[in-house]
């Protein structure tokens, strides 16, 4: 399986609609492959809250109005903030079917009022235990963030220089969000807190936006990229039914199976995409999909010049998370340097990647591993 077409819109509060978002990104993934509409066997579509926040549910059926006579299976498919990821995962399954998929994510965020948005997200959590007792998102991580610095002797610290990164890698990414917002340490240790002790700079931003890939059965060049796997795994959704808020399970879980389908370890990879809704994440990820022990993620170098790179292009936090896209943008990412075409943020010689996403507090997570180069 190969990933053939790669597109994506800007990231950010931006004036178009979800149609126009999706169009420019399919345009922009079929261009790349250098195919046209009749060549897509099938689509799938990743979109969490727009039933909620634009009473807009039946978005595959959208892709007939952007692609005029297309009448080929289309299905959406929703995990929370997984959704991308799950989109993927089904791709991978129907290529079988299908000389070539279209998968297309999108969310359209910005135009509704935070407390709705907030609301709409809290929707991944459980009902129960935590929509009814006001643990919305921030909340949650925060309780994991919490959980985390009393085992580990950890502390705010940590987290902002994970946020620090990724705002420097994107002002690398003109497609970022927050791309020319220069941030510094005391921005980062000195912002508003959300929900203690995450601060508003600990916190992926309310973002819209669309990504699409176009996956292959067969490789037609060089430049396209090899899905050496793609996992999935589920947890329990409460929070209070994990018996640890400091690890993962369900990425450890699909790491686990990315890793042994694509028979390689965790030293072969060259960089990593991992799903940092808020900064916690990244640590908490890193260590639970086994490339450090628990506790000793900050310790990693994840610079873009370092061993490991990580979240090239400003991870969710700062390159931005329209939810239903971002899993999709993921992948775009990868592809970009796997091929070498990603330019400032460029990893020299980047061969192996790695996109982890996460849907609500890790009741959903997709692990995919890709491969670059000449001879995939
Ligand atoms: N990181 C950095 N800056 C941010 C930001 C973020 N996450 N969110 C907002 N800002 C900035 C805005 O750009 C704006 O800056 P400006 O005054 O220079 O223009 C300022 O902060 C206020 O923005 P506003 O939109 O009013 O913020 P808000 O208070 O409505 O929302 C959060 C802030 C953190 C509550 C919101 O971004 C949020 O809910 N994030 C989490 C989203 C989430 O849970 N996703 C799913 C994860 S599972």
């Amino acid at each position: 399986m190969f990933i053939k077409g790669i597109g994506r819109t800007k990231f950010g509060a931006l004036n178009e609609e979800a149609p126009a978002l999706l169009y420019s990104a399919i345009l922009g993934a079929v261009r790349d492959a250098r195919i046209g509409p009749d060549d897509i066997g099938a689509c799938i579509v990743s979109n969490f809250i727009g039933a909620q926040l634009e009473n807009r549910a039946h978005m595959n059926s959208l892709i007939p109005c952007l692609l005029p006579g297309f009448d080929k299976p289309c299905i959406r498919v929703e995990s929370a903030c997984a959704s991308g990821g799950a989109a993927l995962w089904t791709a991978t399954k129907m290529l079988g079917e299908f000389d070539n998929i279209l998968v297309v994510g999108v969310e359209k965020m910005s135009a509704a009022k935070s407390s709705a948005v907030t609301g709409a997200l809290a929707s991944a959590g459980d009902v129960e235990s935590e929509q009814r007792q006001g643990v919305v998102f921030p909340a949650a991580y925060a309780l994991m963030a919490s959980e985390y610095f009393a085992r580990y002797g950890r502390s705010p610290a940590d987290l902002a220089r994970v946020a620090l990164k990724s705002h420097h890698n994107a002002n690398l990414n003109p497609l970022a969000h927050f791309y020319h917002k220069t941030v510094r340490l005391q921005d980062i240790e000195n912002s508003p807190v959300v929900c203690s002790p995450l601060r508003l700079l600990d916190c992926s931003p309310i973002s819209d936006g669309a990504a699409a890939l176009v996956l292959s059965r067969a490789r037609a060049g060089p430049r396209d990229v090899r899905i050496l796997s793609c996992e999935m795994a589920t947890d329990v959704i409460a929070l209070s039914q994990r018996p640890d808020l400091t690890s993962s399970r369900v990425s450890r879980t699909a790491a686990k199976r990315a890793f042994d389908a694509a028979g390689i370890g965790r030293d072969d990879v060259d960089l990593a995409q991992v799903h940092d809704c808020f900064t916690i994440n990244e640590l908490i990820s890193l260590e639970s999909m086994g490339f450090c022990e628990p506790g000793a993620a900050p310790q990693l170098d994840t610079s873009l010049g370092g061993p490991l790179p990580v979240n090239t292009d400003g991870g969710l936090k700062a390159d931005g998370h329209p939810i239903g896209a971002s899993g999709i943008a993921q992948l775009t990412k990868l592809v970009l340097q796997l091929r070498q075409e990603a330019g400032a943020r460029q990893v020299r010689d980047a061969r192996i990647g790695l996109a982890h996403n996460i849907g609500g507090s890790g009741g959903s997570a997709v692990v995919s591993i890709l491969k670059g180069g000449p001879d995939v």
